[in-house]
């Protein structure tokens, strides 16, 4: 039943995948680019975080106030009817930030903010393109689980950065994390200590955020790489059309709406900021003790917030927390039959290490022979790793490494019927 719902979703997604090329050709379809994808706006993320670094104050004080000076924007100011303001017939300008500001700044936390809503986004595509495509399970185990912690941590370092700009949604946030924290059983005190790194909300908690947001985007290289080492040739970029088309909705989407701070200060200032959505806008600075009426929340990242609020803190946890075990176990069920595993013939054998040079998926090592024997090595499968691709059958001049149920002939068919559905 489960195997033909996969199959079922996997004719879905090749119908839907061979739709698009009729539109955007088999070389630009970006649903091909479904893992590279991620990792592509992945880059945006870091050239723009190592920007905003260079000028972000991780304290109390500074940090609402490092964020403003970054991204202080210069708009065009329109009288009541909606026509730009004009004097001696040249548009008046006003800076909303009252500091000086970074030529631009806004708009590269714009690229940060629509950068991380992308990465997300193709994040989630993916792993429903090799669920539906059902390559998740046997020994795509490893790319899957680590992918599900690519998630975790995609998501994580999101919700630390909104807490950076510590306005008064990131101290809401906070107090939040804390009520989520304080439900574990048991460990919930302890657990809401080490968010904050301590009793109270002092310098040292934005210190830490800043720690978990950067520390947690170096980590997510890691796991990058641990989802890459059992996959052959992974396609890790998408083709030129598809890069800057990305590139360019990521320009553009972060060009008309840059990411800005509005206070009531600065719409009492310039009633004009009040109703302009040509912005995303952040709250006034954060005030311990305050807590936002309404939390603007942002479909990505923050949606875990938004859970709690509707259904509490304990069916949140249920909620959340029986979707990320069924994440991990997906690819263990069904369990796919292993009954094709190369084997090496012992005695054909000289120990060339071709098929161990050759196996994608580093699944032969050559070890050493008994002493006295004709040859020095022997190619010995470690199981688990092993693909059933075959490659290592073609590797070998010597016809000593085979796949005990795949035989020439049954291949020969394979590739002749395989040849007839072409030609129909
Ligand atoms: C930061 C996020 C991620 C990045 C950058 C990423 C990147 C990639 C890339 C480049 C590939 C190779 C695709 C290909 O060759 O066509 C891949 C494969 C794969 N990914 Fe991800 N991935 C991410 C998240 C995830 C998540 C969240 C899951 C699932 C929970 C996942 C599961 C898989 C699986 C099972 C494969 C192997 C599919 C196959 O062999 O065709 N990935 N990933
Ligand atoms: S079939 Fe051969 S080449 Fe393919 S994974 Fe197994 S040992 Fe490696
Ligand atoms: S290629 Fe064939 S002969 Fe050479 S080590 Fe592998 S199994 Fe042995």
């Amino acid at each position: 039943m489960y195997k033909k719902f996969l199959s079922l979703t996997k004719n879905l997604t090749v119908s839907l995948e061979k739709g698009l090329n009729l539109f955007t050709t088999q070389e630009n379809n970006p649903l091909y680019f479904h893992g590279a994808l991620p990792l592509y706006t992945f880059w945006f993320l870091i050239f723009s975080g190592i920007m905003l670094w260079m000028y972000y104050i991780p304290t109390l004080d500074r940090a609402w106030t490092s964020v403003n000076y970054i991204t202080s924007l210069p708009v065009l100011l329109k009288d009541a009817n909606g026509q730009l303001l004009l004097k001696n017939g040249i548009p008046v300008v006003a800076a909303i930030s009252p500091a000086t500001g970074i030529p631009y700044g806004a708009v590269v936390r714009g690229i940060h903010r629509w950068g991380a809503a992308a990465m997300m986004i193709t994040t989630i595509l993916h792993m429903l393109r090799v669920y539906f495509t059902d390559r998740h399970r046997s020994w795509r185990w490893l790319p899957w689980v680590s992918g599900v912690l690519l998630l975790i941590f995609v998501l994580f370092v999101g919700i630390t950065g909104y807490l950076l700009v510590w306005d008064a949604r990131a101290y809401s946030l906070v107090v939040s994390t804390q009520r989520w924290l304080e439900a574990v059983p048991l460990i919930g005190q302890g657990l809401s200590a080490f968010f904050i790194g301590g009793d109270a909300i002092r310098d040292f908690t934005l210190t830490r955020f800043f720690f978990f947001h950067i520390g947690g985007a170096t980590f997510i290289f890691w796991l990058i790489w641990m989802h890459f080492i059992r996959l052959h040739e992974p396609v890790v970029t998408p083709s030129r059309a598809v890069n800057f088309l990305t590139l360019g909705f990521i320009l553009v989407a972060a060009g008309v709406y840059p990411a800005v701070n509005v206070t009531n200060d600065l719409i009492a200032q310039y009633p004009v900021l009040a109703g302009d959505k040509g912005f995303i806008p952040s709250d006034a600075p954060a005030q311990i003790g305050y807590l936002v009426d309404v939390i603007r929340y942002d479909a990505w990242y923050l949606f875990p917030y938004y859970l709690m609020e509707k259904v509490g803190v304990n069916w949140a946890w249920i909620i959340l927390g029986s979707a990320t075990i069924l994440l991990f176990v997906a690819p263990f069920y069904p369990k796919d039959r292993r009954d094709n595993i190369a084997e090496v013939v012992e005695a054909k054998c000289t120990g060339c290490t071709f098929c161990s040079l050759d196996c994608p998926f580093e699944a032969i090592t050559m070890q050493e022979r008994a002493p006295g024997s004709k040859f020095k090595l022997i190619a010995v499968v470690f199981a688990p790793r092993c693909s059933e691709c075959g490659i290592c059958v073609g590797a070998c001049p010597f016809q000593a490494i085979e796949l005990p149920n795949t035989h020439s002939k049954t291949i020969e068919a394979d590739v002749l019927a395989l040849l007839k559905t072409g030609a129909q």
